[in-house]
């Protein structure tokens, strides 16, 4: 009957692997369980403890729903999702900066003619984002996919209110780029928001006193045929959080300066009730082949 210390229970597992087909799954598994061997020696993890693990990754899964995803939150805010992002993006080339997706990225949208004001109905300062993608030689980029998606004046994306279901998609679009690389949209000036503390993850942020907050931004995911998919957000300089985001996903670069206005006309022609607010970001592209990579393994296998 075998019996091993913990070292060789390591060795152990990891052999288990061994006639594992796919090379890279057997690393990933191999390196993972070393982690996680190690963290259990390190700590000298109690059985109460490692239960409250169980059960907090339970209810982390039994927390996401279609509209909600948990894990991705508790990858945010324990900073591995930027890590992956860091570790997958180390040379830009003068490439855009990428940063989280985040757990409210709902999938594609139908196109929206450019000028579209993606806010309707809901209050805020009027916002007008005017872009432009390009390659890395700043040459224009038509016909390329690009989502976009922010919170409203509370801090909620669309998909967190039950209204969603029946009233569809708002602060959310997809935009197609023009001859000249351009697209364009009106909307309302984000804000700082917290991000969702009533699940097992907030109960983490709640745990270690630290704050929920996100800095204002909008997010962008621009997809070019022969280009990398380029996940990202544009941060609203000034922002009380930037130096302190809950998940970790600033970068100087996507920091832009937004210009202030108080005409009486806003850019498509209609009166301004109050300041109005224009965001100007140009994205760079960098060359890539868009292939998905495999996964590690199927569902059936
Ligand atoms: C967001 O920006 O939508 C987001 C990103 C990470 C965690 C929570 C929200
Ligand atoms: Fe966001």
């Amino acid at each position: 009957m075998p019996q091993y210390d913990d070292q060789e229970l390591t060795a152990e597992v990891i052999r288990s692997f061994a006639a594992t087909p796919n090379p890279r799954l057997k690393f990933v598994l191999t390196e993972l369980v070393k982690s996680l061997h190690g963290f259990v020696r390190n700590t000298d993890l109690s059985f109460e403890e490692w239960n409250y693990a169980i059960d907090f990754l339970t209810r982390t899964g039994q927390t996401s729903t279609s509209t909600r995803q948990e894990f991705i939150l508790l990858s945010d805010v324990l900073g591995v999702s930027m890590l992956v992002d860091a570790v997958n993006h180390r040379e830009r080339e003068g490439a855009t900066q990428t940063t989280v997706l985040g757990p409210f990225y709902v999938g594609e949208h139908k196109p929206m003619p450019h000028g579209t004001d993606i806010s309707a109905g809901i209050s805020g300062e009027p916002m007008f984002v005017r872009s432009r993608v390009t390659n890395l030689e700043g040459k224009p980029l038509a016909n390329v996919e690009v989502d976009v998606w922010h919170a409203d004046d509370d801090g909620f994306y669309d998909s967190q209110k039950p209204s969603y279901e029946t009233l569809g998609p708002s602060l959310r679009a997809r935009f197609i780029t023009d001859s000249d690389g351009r697209f364009s949209f009106r909307t309302i000036l984000p804000c700082s928001y917290p991000i969702p503390t009533d699940g097992p993850v907030g109960e983490l942020i709640e745990a270690t006193k630290r704050h929920p907050m996100r800095p204002a931004h909008v997010h962008f995911l621009v997809n070019a045929q022969g280009y990398e998919p380029l996940i990202t957000h544009v941060f609203i300089e000034g922002d009380a959080y930037l130096d302190s985001d809950a998940v970790f996903g600033v970068k100087d670069d996507l920091i832009s300066k937004i210009e202030h206005h108080d005409e009486p006309v806003m850019p498509d022609g209609k009166p301004a009730s109050g300041p109005w607010h224009v965001m100007s970001y140009e994205f760079q592209m960098k060359p890539g082949t868009g292939a998905v990579p495999q996964p590690l393994m199927s569902a059936a296998e």
